[in-house]
């Protein structure tokens, strides 16, 4: 795993864009995951200015949603739908074709899971995830228990991620529980890139990389990654004496 730490949220942000735009640029046919949330928000407003204002060629891209809040509907501006329609697939105008969501109101959670297990199958496989690391160590909805050996599931989230997920909504809402690809989908990706900022995340950032690969820590596993990438600012690495680059 590369470890990266950046001044601020800007200048994190401002590198991790410029590695998604050379991404798209080594690979144009590049099949992308992305989070929602607070992490990647800049990352990808600056993302798409680059691509836009660069002339990238992203048509043959596919961008694939990495988790969603179950019963939350797609117009609710806390859901992660409405997140990547308003930071990725409108400014970028991808077609419907090129995105793949979880339906969070899906009637079939597990025929839902399987939908979007096919589309990452039919496309052969991720290019990049972008990630975010939650404030217990999940990605996606990944929570501190889960198999590494999953791929889509539907998950109960736990109490930290249904007051952190508060943040998002305008109003309190019930955030039982998450639909999300798995740790598989992680560990299978070419790359990720995982991003976290801000003080608030410097304890499990610590223990990230400290303690022993495990589930109660779930983003712990990126350290065994073939490629993957862990973009921090100062204020995130600041409980690390030593960064690792294992
Ligand atoms: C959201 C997601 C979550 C977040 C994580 C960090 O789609 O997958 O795992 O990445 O909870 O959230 P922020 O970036 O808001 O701190």
């Amino acid at each position: 795993m590369v470890v990266r730490i950046y001044e601020n949220y800007e200048t994190l942000s401002e590198q991790a864009a410029q590695l998604l735009v050379e991404q798209v640029k080594s690979n144009p046919f590049s099949n992308i995951v992305l989070a929602a949330g607070d992490s990647p928000r800049l990352t990808y407003q600056l993302f798409v200015r680059k691509l836009l204002e660069q002339h990238i060629d992203y048509r043959n891209c596919h961008f694939i949603g990495l988790d969603e809040w179950l019963d939350v509907a797609p117009e609710n501006t806390g859901s992660c739908h409405y997140f990547l329609k308003t930071n990725i697939i409108e400014p970028l105008s991808v077609p419907a074709t090129h995105f793949h969501l979880f339906n969070a109101l899906t009637s079939n959670q597990d025929e839902e899971c399987e939908r979007m297990d096919s589309v990452v199958r039919e496309l052969n496989g991720i290019d990049a995830m972008v990630v975010g690391i939650g404030m217990n160590g999940h990605i996606g909805f990944n929570e501190p228990g889960v198999p590494f050996d999953l791929y889509a599931h539907v998950v109960d989230l736990d109490e930290n991620t249904q007051a952190v997920g508060q943040k998002y909504f305008n109003a309190p809402t019930t955030l039982r529980s998450g639909i999300s690809l798995g740790m598989k989908h992680l560990m299978e990706s070419k790359k990720v890139f995982a991003l976290a900022s801000g003080k608030k995340k410097s304890t499990i950032i610590a223990r990230l990389l400290k303690e022993e690969i495990n589930n109660r820590v779930p983003a712990s596993i990126l350290r065994q990654h073939k490629n993957s990438w862990l973009l921090l600012d100062e204020d995130a690495a600041s409980d690390i004496s030593q960064p690792s680059t294992k």
